[in-house]
């Protein structure tokens, strides 16, 4: 993976395009879903144009790892020109599936984790590499149900598919907290269990907590980068850094978008905790 120094980014969304372009803020580097851009002539343009001041990274929505019946190549091939065109920080996506054949859904949605799965997700994972001719970072999802079907532990899973294709992954620690809630399972032994030495990146975004209908009473929490982060993310993530060192962290909303001083203040707090890391690191 490309060298660079460890930092905070943000998300960018078309949102914050023109004042990002404009102002140009201190900020450790962007990373953008380029499905948005693919389809917008003018903000690729303006991309290209932030590409000499920061670094990008490229994490898709668009490529389904989890899809039995293979990679969309028109859309992968899309894909590789951009990033010849950005020469990313990173290009990642998710551990889901989004499409089968030519139907698209608007959702990542959760797989099994068992050895027929894992053969599908590494062909898959395999190809995406081949066509970028570069790493993938594949991140842990935001759980909301499980599977009878399952027979392995998603860190293992996670760990599999990164031995077996080479690939990297990008440990989202606000994910980790609402499949904790939501599946029943302590998030530091996640942590504990993540496979660290395969991390390229981190994220952090905001969750909503709602009431969950099945169980009166109860609170599921979901994934809607919606929110600021929340105060037990912040302290996963601190525990996280223990355990991992210190990891490139990108800091994520995608609705109910605040200004953009608000992501950056968000990152400045994210850059603060990481300095103290690296700062024992190199100690
Ligand atoms: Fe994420």
């Amino acid at each position: 993976m490309n060298a660079f120094s460890i930092a905070t980014g943000v998300g960018l969304r078309l949102a914050h395009l023109s004042e990002m372009v404009a102002a140009r803020p201190r900020c450790g580097w962007l990373e953008i879903h380029p499905e948005n851009f693919l389809a917008n002539p003018h903000a690729k343009e303006l991309l290209i144009d932030l590409s000499s001041d920061y670094p990008i990274s490229l994490h898709t929505v668009g490529i389904s790892v989890g899809t039995a019946s293979g990679i969309d190549e028109a859309h992968l091939q899309r894909i590789r020109d951009l990033a010849d065109t950005i020469c990313p920080l990173f290009v990642s996506g998710h551990l889901a599936w989004s499409s089968y054949r030519n139907e698209y859904l608007n959702d990542l949605l959760p797989m099994p984790y068992n050895e027929e799965t894992l053969e599908v997700v590494v062909r898959n994972v395999d190809r995406v590499q081949e066509v970028l001719s570069r790493p993938y970072l594949l991140e842990n999802p935001a759980s909301y149900v499980g599977f009878r079907s399952s027979t392995i532990p998603e860190t293992e899973f996670l760990a599999s598919i990164a031995s077996r294709t080479g690939c990297f992954l990008l440990c989202d620690v606000s994910n980790i907290v609402v499949s904790g809630q939501n599946m029943g399972f302590d998030p530091r032994a996640y942590v504990d269990n993540f496979p660290a030495d395969r991390i390229g990146e981190i994220h952090l975004g905001g969750y909503t907590v709602e009431e969950d209908e099945a169980t009166p009473g109860a609170e599921v929490l979901i994934d809607t980068h919606a929110a600021p982060i929340a105060p037990q993310a912040w302290d996963l993530y601190e525990y996280a850094l223990g355990r991992f060192g210190p990891k490139p962290t990108l800091i994520e909303w995608d609705n109910e978008m605040p200004a953009l001083a608000t992501l950056l203040a968000e990152a400045a707090q994210s850059e603060q905790i990481l300095k103290g890391f690296c700062h024992a690191a190199a100690s």
